[in-house]
């Protein structure tokens, strides 16, 4: 009897939508996936499951690194990435490895998360989170012409810091939606951009003096890690909002606690944290986000719209598929230099 062709293997490390399995399986892979998609695989498991996989599908919750490379053994191909970020994958050890990293970016992230910020910029204009808390509390007892009066956007200047494609994103709904006049610092100008939205290049510091949002889409790296820390927050008016959709350690999370102790700046809303998923990074410290009326934190959803999240299911299994056959990946990240 003919031996019998082994499948190869893909673990991937938490639950998400079926589209990666169904395209993985058709594609002919024997595909295994962590059980719950609220709960993170423990570090043990993780070792464990990898064991013979040709690839890898990943989250950006586990720290995928060298170690996990080995454990899989030298049959692995890729890692496919179920982000667009991708520092939870180290990107040399994947090189010395010759193993392939792939992410998701894609238009459908990019609307999310763009949406998502420009919610942040409404909600906080309009303090929509105080006005649910005080109506729910049963505070409303007649109508109020002082209460709760917020700012209108025509007019009021974004600063974006990071024109990638959800910056741009964000840009055009603001600009073009709401009538908000762009600044924006990115390490390099884009003209085109300048003149379709009327945006206006600033060096960080300007564009922190300047801003009544500041809205934050940088990758994290390590030039970027605390990029708005005490300096950049006293910069920032004291009637501005800091809005984080990036990755926690872009902020320096106990320095924004201070200010917006110290009314530095008026408020903040912030979908990722510097110790994600702990809220504080020092539990017992004095200072707790958690206990602050002027920032809206919510637990890293916004990329997390269907659309997005069955896009990026394609994309980490494509990515998988065209990978280990050694053909275009449909998002492959540039290996390290
Ligand atoms: C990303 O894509 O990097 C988001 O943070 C999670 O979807």
């Amino acid at each position: 009897m003919p031996k019998k062709k082994q499948k190869k293997k893909v673990f991937i490390t938490r639950k998400i939508p079926e589209t990666s399995t169904k395209l993985l399986t058709k594609a002919g892979y024997e595909v295994e996936s962590f059980k719950y998609s609220n709960k993170k695989i423990t570090r043990r498991q993780l070792l464990k499951k990898v064991r013979g996989c040709t690839a890898i599908l990943s989250l950006l919750t586990e720290r995928i690194d060298g170690e996990v490379m080995d454990a899989a053994g030298d049959q692995l191909k890729v890692v496919s990435n179920y982000a667009v970020g991708f520092d939870n994958i180290n990107l040399q050890d994947a090189k010395d490895r010759g193993i392939k990293v792939g992410n998701t970016p894609c238009q459908e992230v990019n609307d999310a998360v763009s949406e998502m910020a420009m919610t942040f910029v409404m909600t906080l204009a309009r303090q929509i989170n105080q006005a649910d808390k005080f109506t729910k509390a049963g505070k409303y007892k007649t109508w109020d012409p002082l209460l709760m009066i917020g700012h209108s956007l025509v007019g009021k200047t974004l600063g974006i810091i990071g024109l990638g494609r959800i910056g741009s994103g964000l840009a055009e709904r603001a600009a073009e939606g709401f009538g908000l006049k762009i600044l924006y610092h990115d390490i390099k100008r884009d003209k085109n951009f300048e003149k379709k939205y009327k945006a206006v290049y600033k060096s960080k510091t300007d564009l922190l003096k300047q801003s009544d949002f500041v809205s934050l889409h940088v990758p994290l790296l390590e030039s970027t890690r605390h990029l708005i820390s005490k300096k950049e927050l006293k910069a920032m008016k004291k009637t501005a909002y800091l809005i984080n959709t990036s990755r926690g350690p872009v902020v320096d999370e106990l320095e924004l606690n201070k200010a917006l102790l110290n009314g530095d700046i008026a408020g903040a809303a912030i979908d990722v944290y510097e110790c994600e998923p702990h809220i504080d990074c020092n539990p017992n410290d004095t200072y707790s986000l958690k206990r602050l009326d002027t920032i809206i934190m919510t637990p890293h959803i916004a990329s997390a719209t269907i659309e997005a999240r069955e896009k990026m299911a394609e994309l980490a299994a494509k990515n998988i598929i065209n990978g280990v056959k050694g053909v275009k990946m449909p998002s492959q990240v540039k290996p390290k230099k």
